[in-house]
Formats: structure tokens, C-alpha cells, sequence
């Protein structure tokens, strides 16, 4: 097993908690590109035990439970919890936890299911959430995330180093770190760990996206923003 490493983006998202919702989950971003793009990747969930891998104030748990889901929950921040907890009220079972380190509220075959929108980007090894995530997950479950896309915002022409996962800021305010990694650091922790992979795709802007941010529309058209995957825990 490797180590654990502590949350570099828990203080952020915990000042972030007031304006998230208006700031970043509306954005055309979140909202109208990312947010079809995974939810097209999700399996039936009716009746099914789901766990929300880095839920932040709780929109994928909303959708997930709206859809007949049985929900568990997890993130980081205490303040992004406290959100999704009010959101979603006693509908669904909330923990706080750092995807980082063993998910010890849960146990083995647990769950049908696991949903992560948005919340790798803040862990810089992969083998640790994975192995969890295989554990905690019934042979056959599945597992979908979402994550920036390994080009966005990396500079070919720039002296980045494409092979390196490298830590990086988001310019919020607060700044937000996060980790940029190549696409072999994306699917090899999946390999490696008792996944395969059942469908990738890298999503286009929505109509919707157009009409709130119809500047940004032709360029999101040509360039990948975000990368999002579905794979299966292998039966042995
Ligand atoms: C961009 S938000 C996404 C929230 C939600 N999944 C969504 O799509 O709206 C990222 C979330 O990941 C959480 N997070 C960051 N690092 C984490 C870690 N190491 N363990 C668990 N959650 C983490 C943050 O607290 C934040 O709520």
C-alpha cells in the first residue's frame, strides 16, 4: 500500500463553501460541460448502494439520489460537508474522510457503485483511492470520475514537464492547489488496482454552455477541458 498523504486543498475548499455553489457548480464549466459529461457515464443507480467519492456540497449526491440511489458521501472539508448535509438533508449518509488515506468508515463489497466529479485533481498518488475504491466496491461495480483533462492548461510550448504529475494552483480566491498528470497516471492507477476501463470521453460544450458563455464556446469546442471515465472492478 502506498502512503498516505495529507489534503492540500482541504483550508480552500473549507473558505471556498459560501460561494461555491454560485461560483463554481453554476459556472458554464461545471454546470454545462463537465457535469453531462459524467452523469452520461453513470449506470443505473436505482435501489443501488452508491458511494459519492469528494462530494463538496453535494450536487452529484442530490442527482444521485434523486435518480433512486442509496447515497454515502464523502469529502474532506468540513464546511463543503456541512452544504451538501443541509442540500440533501437525511437522505443520504455523510463522512468526513481524505481520499488519501484508508476509507475506513466502509467495508469490503460495500457498495455498487462509486461517483468522484471533480475531486482526484487534489490527490497526487492514484494507488491509494483506487485500492480503496476496489475494495470497497461489489466485483463488477463501477467506478466514475471525472478530472481536469491532462492537456488543459499545459503548455507544449512552455517548460512543463508533460510526464510529471506537478502540483499546481487554480487562481481562485482563495488559490486552490491541485495536480496536473499525464494520461498514463490516469488510466495505469486503474490498471494496476483491479479496474478496466469501460468508456472514456472528453465532453463538449451544450448548447447551454453556449448561451451562458457564448465567448468561450468555439474555444472549449477545439480543446479538451475535462476527461471523464468509467471503469469496472474486475471479477478476480
Ligand atoms: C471541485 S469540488 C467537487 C465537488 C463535487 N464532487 C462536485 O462535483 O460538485 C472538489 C471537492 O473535493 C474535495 N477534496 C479535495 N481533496 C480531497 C481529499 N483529499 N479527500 C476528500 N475530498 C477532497 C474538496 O473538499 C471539494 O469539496
Amino acid at each position: 500500500m502506498t502512503t498516505e498523504e495529507g489534503p492540500i486543498a482541504k483550508d480552500a475548499y473549507d473558505k471556498l463553501a459560501d460561494t461555491y455553489a454560485q461560483d463554481v457548480e453554476n459556472s458554464a464549466y461545471n454546470a454545462h460541460l463537465e457535469f453531462p459529461g459524467t452523469t452520461a457515464l453513470i449506470p443505473d443507480v436505482e435501489g443501488k448502494q452508491i458511494l459519492d467519492a469528494g462530494c463538496g456540497n453535494g450536487r452529484y449526491t442530490e442527482w444521485l439520489l434523486d435518480q433512486g440511489g442509496e447515497v454515502v458521501a464523502i469529502d474532506v472539508s468540513t464546511e463543503m460537508l456541512t452544504r451538501a448535509t443541509e442540500r440533501c438533508g437525511g437522505r443520504a449518509e455523510f463522512h468526513q474522510a481524505n481520499l488519501g488515506a484508508p476509507l475506513d468508515f466502509a467495508t469490503a463489497d460495500e457498495f455498487d457503485g462509486i461517483v468522484s466529479g471533480l475531486a482526484l485533481d487534489y490527490v497526487q498518488n492514484w494507488h491509494r483511492p483506487f485500492t480503496e475504491f476496489a475494495r470497497l466496491l461489489k466485483p463488477g461495480g463501477f467506478f466514475v470520475f471525472s478530472v481536469i483533462h491532462p492537456l488543459d492548461e499545459y503548455n507544449i510550448d512552455g517548460d512543463m514537464d508533460y510526464f510529471e504529475i506537478e502540483q499546481r494552483t487554480k487562481e481562485w480566491e482563495p488559490p486552490v492547489p491541485y495536480y496536473r498528470r499525464p494520461f498514463s497516471e490516469v488510466l495505469s492507477p486503474l490498471l494496476e488496482t483491479g479496474f478496466r476501463v469501460d468508456a472514456i470521453t472528453e465532453p463538449q460544450p451544450t448548447d447551454a454552455f453556449k448561451e451562458q458563455r457564448p465567448e468561450r464556446f468555439e474555444k472549449e469546442s477545439k480543446q479538451p477541458v475535462f476527461l471523464c471515465l468509467r471503469a469496472v472492478r474486475r471479477e478476480s
